[in-house]
């Protein structure tokens, strides 16, 4: 991330340079205007310069196509020109993928945000990219219907930039990363080329499956206009029970009990370590501890009921929830009474972009580990930081039920290349991943290029080479092309 400083500076450099992208971009789109908006780099504001992780981007053009043709039609013609384009979503990503960088023109979905149709008959819902995640739930509940993607930012992020980042989120261990409930989607090349495989079916092998090439490539391929998401039964019944264990042992213990004891009815097993809580829930204000400072870990678990006799679910989850506490030798168990007491507890478990924002300079993981390696990963990374700087501040939390663990090292003053080489050497020994859900963008480029294997690297860049052979689509994000 760039310090405050670095960014400013690169910007005030960037101010000529960017009035003469914003009349190139005039020029270029001219005869457009009906259905683009083109706003130009002094009045678009930072709203399109900088991402949740405070990555800061140039000042840019941003262009808003209102139809999927007029999109086509500019990336056409900017490519053309040589133009070098950023695709944009809500801007919640965390590495800096969606900030523009110098020369750069942004290419903003915001406006095309229409939920075109939902077919009860097949579940699913034809959307284009710029709606926003918040908008697609809701309107799958108003169908009967539900939409399992959920992130903490679903009220900013969209569903164009939950496809094009793979969006994982809290109910990864029932219904997959985002690219499981994609069935259709219409991409926009680098060139301007449209291609579009919006069939509402499960079932399509003819050919390459092209739609799982552009899903997690974070706009380095194609730039996603539409998508046929796959929608699911909408449970009857919730239950959202807080777990308060000592150790890890046990939080695992929980995962494995909670797996056998509810089998699909377990949609979210999130942990947040004590660190974490405290600083959110004490530090800051947000939720409410339901352990008043006690348990070493909170787990917060989502069930999912269908039966259409409530009273049969929630004795079934009583049960369950008692021989839980028993195994787990733990009092502590708090059950959700109403809809606000479960918003109360998802509230802190959701703080965490206000987390990191208030921990000051921060380094911020979003690593898997597997599961069963958690309790060795763990404790080294923890005893390496001591070595490194016992006073930098840590906070930990994830969404343990898929071995995603999110770590944020306030590091001011230390050094936060050690820092980072410590946790991902750690963590690709366990045989886990330097990114689980948040992806690579411009953040972790650096250590994605030196960590995984020349062949991987090498094949990836061929692919980004057969789409888009003058890297002028979202450069540099993921790997540079030497
Ligand atoms: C979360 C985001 C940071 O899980 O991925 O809160
Ligand atoms: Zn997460």
């Amino acid at each position: 991330m760039l310090s405050d400083n670095q960014s400013y500076a690169a910007n005030k450099r960037s101010d000529s340079k960017a009035s003469d992208l914003d009349a190139a971009v005039l020029r270029i789109l001219a005869g457009l205007s009906d259905n683009i908006s083109i706003l130009d780099s002094a009045t678009a504001g930072p709203r399109y310069q900088e991402d949740w992780s405070g990555a800061f981007g140039a000042r840019s053009p941003v262009v808003r196509p209102r139809t999927v043709a007029a999109l086509a039609e500019a990336v056409r013609r900017l490519h053309e020109a040589g133009m070098r384009m950023v695709a944009q979503g809500g801007m919640s990503g965390l590495v800096g993928g969606g900030a523009p960088m110098q020369d750069e023109v942004v290419i903003s979905l915001e406006l095309l945000n229409r939920i075109e149709a939902c077919d009860l008959y097949g579940a699913t819902m034809t959307v284009q990219a710029g709606a926003t995640l918040q908008a697609v739930q809701e309107e799958a509940e108003r169908h009967g219907l539900f939409y399992p993607v959920d992130l903490g930012s679903r009220g900013s992020c969209t569903v164009g930039g939950n496809i094009a980042t793979n969006a994982g989120g809290n109910r990864v261990l029932q219904y997959g990363m985002t690219r499981a409930s994609v069935l259709g989607l219409e991409v926009v090349l680098p060139d301007g080329r449209l291609v579009s495989r919006m069939g509402r079916v499960a079932k399509d092998n003819a050919g390459y499956d092209l739609k799982q090439l552009f899903i997690g490539s974070e706009g380095t391929l194609g730039i996603v206009a539409r998508a046929v998401l796959k929608l699911q039964p909408l449970p009857r019944q919730r239950f959202t029970v807080a777990l308060g264990v000592e150790e890890l042992d046990q939080v695992l213990r929980a995962l494995a009990a909670c797996r056998g004891q509810f089998g699909p009815m377990l949609t979210s097993f999130e942990v947040m370590w004590r660190d974490f809580v405290d600083f959110v829930a004490r530090e800051l204000g947000i939720g409410r501890d339901p352990f008043g400072g006690r348990c070493g870990y909170v787990v917060l678990l989502e069930l999912s009921c269908y039966d259409r006799q409530p009273e049969r679910d929630e004795a079934r989850v009583m049960d369950a929830l008692e021989d839980l506490s028993a195994s787990l030798s733990t009092q502590h168990v708090v059950i959700a009474k109403s809809l606000s007491e479960a918003a109360e507890l998802w509230r802190m478990r959701d703080a965490s972009g206000e987390a990191a924002r208030h921990l000051g300079p921060y380094l911020s993981f979003d690593v898997s580990i597997p599961t069963s390696e958690l309790q060795d990963c763990l404790p080294r990374i923890y005893a390496g930081l001591d070595a490194i700087d016992p006073a930098m501040r840590r906070l930990t939390y994830g969404h343990l039920g898929d071995g995603n663990v999110h770590l944020l090292v306030g590091c001011q003053g230390s050094p936060a290349d050690g820092v980072e080489n410590l946790v991902y050497r750690e963590v690709m020994r366990s045989g886990g991943s330097i990114s689980a859900e948040h992806g690579i963008g411009l953040e972790k480029s650096q250590s994605f290029q030196r960590l995984y294997p020349a062949a991987e690297l090498d094949a990836m860049r061929r692919v980004k080479r057969a789409f888009d052979p003058g890297a002028l689509l979202g450069r540099d994000r993921i790997f540079g092309l030497p």
